[in-house]
């Protein structure tokens, strides 16, 4: 998947924006704050519909404005063209070949782009929440009925919760928790049974690519709040009636896909905890990339590669080597404030410096 043209109207510092990719290895090039993360954050946009740093859509609106839109023109792999519109004003919509969509969640499958940034970092060493995100985007786009799932049993977990305080305060269990429970155990099982048939594709993607590395093993496990022993949503029910009694005092449920734990390790040890700042950095990097490839098997397309700052704390020969597997898609782009890294590296790259929020320069390295 290549994206072609793009238009940004007051999205972050660019008041108007309008500029046609080529296909390869695209280098924005710019000073610290020229706008190259918010240029990848919206070309992300276009694939997720939020923000890769977790910004509130209205922050995203340039100063002063009252919307932002963003469009952009996608070739597949067969040569298929699509297009994709969005535009945030009181209300947040999304066109795909100008049809507006529903639900925004029917658009997450359509332009597949897979960003690799600093905020990364929270997959390897956030919260257990943090962590449980990758996966929940890697399988999210994917299947789009694993996020229908999650949704819904988001919404489950809620009320169950509810009746829990509610039980807790009138000291009796409400019949209708069966009920809820029954829900939950159905489509909480769902969910677990897709993450581990995801993460059997993603673990060894992310060891090959960690291993690229030279810093040793990487190791992905992910571990259920409950114990699986054949059929996961019967695990799940039995699970949730024996905790019963503790969720009602805790008024939460303490078991399910929610309470689920993706963690690393590196050189057998928790990453987290242990792991060097360059060593967890490679780790997302890795991850990211296994998202990558499994999009590619499973979707038959290649997404597009977005890189925000690809030196960070990776030493130069290792940029190198990471450049040469970014390029083998056929199209990435990849940002930051270092021109230098990209001389000998002998790649073929489209130059593209911004500066203020303006496309200043650019220029085909050959
Ligand atoms: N909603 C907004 N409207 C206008 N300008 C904004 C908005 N949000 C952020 N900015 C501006 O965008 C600039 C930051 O852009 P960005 O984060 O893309 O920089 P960068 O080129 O990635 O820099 P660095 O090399 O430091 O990462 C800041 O100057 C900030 O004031
Ligand atoms: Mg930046």
């Amino acid at each position: 998947m290549k994206l072609r043209k793009i238009v940004f109207e007051n999205f972050r510092n660019f008041k108007q924006l309008n500029y046609e990719f080529p296909d390869g290895l695209n280098m924005i090039i710019g000073a610290n704050g020229a706008g190259k993360t918010n240029l990848l954050e919206g070309i992300d946009f276009l694939s997720h519909f939020r923000s890769f740093r977790g910004a509130k859509l209205k922050e995203m609106v340039n100063f002063g404005g009252n919307y932002f839109s963003l469009s952009g023109g996608v070739e597949k792999d067969s040569g298929e063209k699509m297009s994709v519109e969005t535009r945030v004003a009181e209300t947040h919509q999304v066109k795909i070949n100008g049809v507006k969509l529903d639900k925004i969640t029917m658009a997450f499958d359509k332009i597949m782009v897979v960003p690799f940034t600093s905020y990364d970092l929270s997959f390897v060493d956030g919260t257990p929440a943090e962590r449980r995100k990758f996966l929940d985007i890697t399988t999210s786009e994917v299947s789009l009925e694993y996020l229908d799932n999650l949704i819904t049993y988001k919404r489950l977990v809620f009320q169950r919760n509810k009746l829990l305080m509610r039980a807790n305060e009138i000291g009796q269990i409400p019949p209708e928790l069966d009920v809820w429970d029954n829900s939950l155990a159905r489509v909480g099982g769902k969910i677990v049974k897709k993450r581990l048939e995801v993460i059997k594709i993603v673990r060894p993607k992310a060891k090959y690519f960690f291993s690229l590395f030279g810093v040793g093993e990487m190791e992905l496990i992910y571990i259920p709040s409950f114990r699986i022993i054949g059929d996961i949503e019967q695990n799940l029910m039995e699970a949730l009636k024996k905790n019963r009694k503790r969720d009602i005092e805790m008024e939460a449920t303490s078991v399910g896909p929610h309470r689920d734990r993706l963690n690393f390790t590196h050189l057998g040890k928790d990453a987290k905890k242990f792991s060097s700042l360059g060593s967890k950095r490679a780790l997302a990097f890795a991850i990211r990339m296994a998202e990558a490839e499994i999009i590619k098997d499973v979707k038959g397309e290649y997404p597009i590669l977005i890189i925000d700052e690809i030196t960070g704390e990776l030493d130069k020969t290792r940029v190198y080597d990471l450049m040469e597997i970014v390029v083998t898609y056929p199209q990435s782009f990849i940002a930051t404030p270092r021109e230098e890294i990209i001389e000998g590296s002998k790649i073929n790259v489209h130059k593209l410096e911004i500066e203020d929020g303006t496309p200043k320069i650019e220029r085909f390295n050959i």
